[in-house]
């Protein structure tokens, strides 16, 4: 009997019903208690409240936390931002959470690294079913992870006091301030602190160096696919969105102050499940609508992004050390997003986005066909050229603008800057395989995820070469954030330096099987890229 009880004790502890109790800590707010992970190596701490947002705030920098008397339980990570995740609509408006993952053993002060989550800012949260801390905190670092407002919520940008825009990026600046005040009492370094995001996280890393405002909060930052200097990471046309995802309710104006009362008054619910996208247009844009803006400044407010990404990074060097990477598949993405119909439709239609500004049609016409000629000669775009088209995407999201910033950077900062070009396919390739590409060879966009993150949406076994992989990338990553340097000494399992770019240069460690450092990948569309975007970017 007595055994008996003791395997329903046991069992229920390992099966996680039962939970053992990581040490208590105390920050500003109180003293709180955590978890202890199931393999007993990590002290969690989950939906802290770092901010605060409701009514009052909705569209505006986010309040302070709250405080507490007593022990506030943090074990549960499951809060999310309103967000319509395609299934339902889920979240919850007082989202503002952050986790904090220690590993149980190791010698503090420790190295700290915030991840700011992915999801096209629209989708997404910093739980650990995308985000398991697991592989990362096997190299003694801490992990912090968090929810920021996403969708309407988090960028509506109507220019006014009420809805100044860049809610979303706010709660990030938030989220490295709790970080900056608090991370000691977990056992962290808070002079020691990395950032780093893929996809819209990476664009967000960027867009926070732009602002300058990561000055004394964070001394690392490691952007993966993703830039401020990209033209999704800017919404050129702000009022004009918000009047597009009322239109559908009957709704038709620009005007910010009736805008605002509209969405004001809507529940979270509601506005979570206004349009996220839209259809293809003129300009080869993303069919992303709510996006970081450039604001207004109020008296009494605090700003983010003031003005053009480019002026902003080109005005306030920055010296945070920075890894910028991309994928050599990324395009796949949204070749997966396409259907015969808007292939088509892009005959005719320009091929760059509009972040560019032109006299005339034709002078806009003529970058067009120059384009073209790069990408597709004389053939019509079209499924049999969907190829060309994807390397297209590749350059225009992703690529070019993550080069250009590279080169700004090195330029204006005296900062170190690592780049790299992931080319890994394995077995953790998540989104290659949910889009159906596992023929193609190489990364999609997002593929190098799951090589740093274990993830419970992909619970399969992980055979030998892609541990390794996970092994190789979160060794680098880590000694970044530990001593600026991803390979401070060559190792059997890393046998390799990641040198540093400089002025004249930029080196690129090309990430697959075999490890090299190279030039940059396509030097030529570079060369043709980086003209246009001299000449005709939108800076004003
Ligand atoms: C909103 O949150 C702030 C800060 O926590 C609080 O002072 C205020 O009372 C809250 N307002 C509402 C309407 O709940
Ligand atoms: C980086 O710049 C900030 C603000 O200008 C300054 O406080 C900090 O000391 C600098 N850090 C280093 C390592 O130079
Ligand atoms: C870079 O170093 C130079 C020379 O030491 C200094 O004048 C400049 O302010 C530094 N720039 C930044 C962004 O720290
Ligand atoms: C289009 O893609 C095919 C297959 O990837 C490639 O062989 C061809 O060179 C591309 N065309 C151009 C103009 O780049
Ligand atoms: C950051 O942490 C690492 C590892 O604990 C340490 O070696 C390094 O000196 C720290 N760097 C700074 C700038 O404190």
């Amino acid at each position: 009997m007595r055994s008996g009880k003791h395997v329903v004790l046991f069992t229920l502890v390992a099966m996680n019903f039962i939970e053992q109790p990581a040490p208590e800590v105390t920050i500003e707010q109180g003293t709180l208690s955590g978890r202890i992970s199931e393999d007993g190596l990590i002290f969690e701490y989950l939906g802290i409240p770092y901010a605060t947002t409701n009514e009052s705030a909705r569209f505006k920098a986010p309040l302070p936390p709250p405080t507490w008397k007593g022990i506030f339980k943090a074990t549960d990570d499951s809060t999310a931002c309103p967000q319509n995740n395609l299934i339902a609509i889920r979240g919850v408006e007082d989202c503002l959470k952050i986790n904090v993952y220690v590993p149980a053993f190791a010698t503090k002060p420790l190295p700290v690294m915030v991840f700011i989550h992915g999801g096209a800012f629209f989708l997404g949260d910093g739980g650990k079913i995308f985000q398991g801390p697991k592989f990362l905190l096997k190299q003694d670092v801490i992990l912090v992870t968090f929810n920021y407002r996403i969708g309407v919520l988090g960028f509506l940008c109507l220019g006014i006091e009420e809805a100044p825009g860049n809610a979303g990026l706010k709660d990030q600046l938030a989220a490295l301030r709790w970080v900056k005040r608090n991370i000691k009492a977990f056992g962290g370094d808070n002079d020691n602190v990395t950032v780093f995001g893929v996809s819209a996280g990476a664009a967000s890393v960027s867009l926070l160096i732009a602002s300058g405002k990561l000055d004394g909060l964070v001394q690392k930052a490691i952007i993966q696919s993703g830039s401020a200097l990209a033209h999704w990471a800017i919404s050129r046309k702000p009022l004009s969105v918000a009047n597009y995802v009322l239109k559908p309710l009957g709704y038709d104006t620009e005007d910010p102050y009736e805008l605002y009362s509209i969405l004001n008054s809507m529940t979270y619910k509601r506005l979570a499940a206004l349009p996220y996208d839209k259809p293809v247009e003129q300009y080869l844009d993303t069919q992303l609508i709510h996006l970081p803006c450039i604001e207004k400044t109020f008296p009494g407010t605090e700003a983010i992004i003031t003005d053009y990404p480019y002026n902003l990074l080109k005005r306030n060097p920055s010296n945070i050390s920075v890894i910028h990477g991309t994928t050599d598949q990324e395009g796949l993405f949204f070749i997966s997003y396409d259907t015969i119909d808007t292939i088509n439709f892009r005959n005719g239609k320009y091929l760059m986005a509009s972040d560019l500004v032109f006299e005339t049609n034709e002078e806009a016409e003529k970058v067009s066909k120059e384009i073209q000629d790069l990408y597709f000669l004389e053939e019509p775009i079209s499924m049999k050229t969907a190829m060309n088209l994807s390397e297209l995407y590749k350059h225009l999201h992703f690529e070019i603008p993550s080069i250009i910033e590279s080169q700004i950077l090195v330029e204006t900062s005296n900062a170190t800057l690592y780049n790299y070009y992931f080319k890994y396919s394995g077995n953790r390739n998540y989104l290659k395989f949910a889009l159906g590409y596992n023929e193609i060879d190489g990364a999609c966009h997002g593929d190098d995820l799951l090589y740093i993150f274990d993830s419970l949406l992909w619970p399969f076994k992980i055979n030998e070469e892609d541990n390794l992989m996970i092994r190789r990338m979160t060794t680098m990553w880590t000694n970044f954030a530990k001593y600026g340097d991803p390979t401070p000494t060559a190792t059997r399992e890393l046998p390799i330096r990641w040198l540093p770019s400089n002025k004249e240069n930029l080196r690129f460690l090309y990430i697959d099987k075999n490890f090299e450092m190279a030039s940059m990948p396509s030097p030529e569309a570079y060369k043709i890229w980086k003209n246009i975007y001299q000449k005709y970017r939108k800076t004003r």
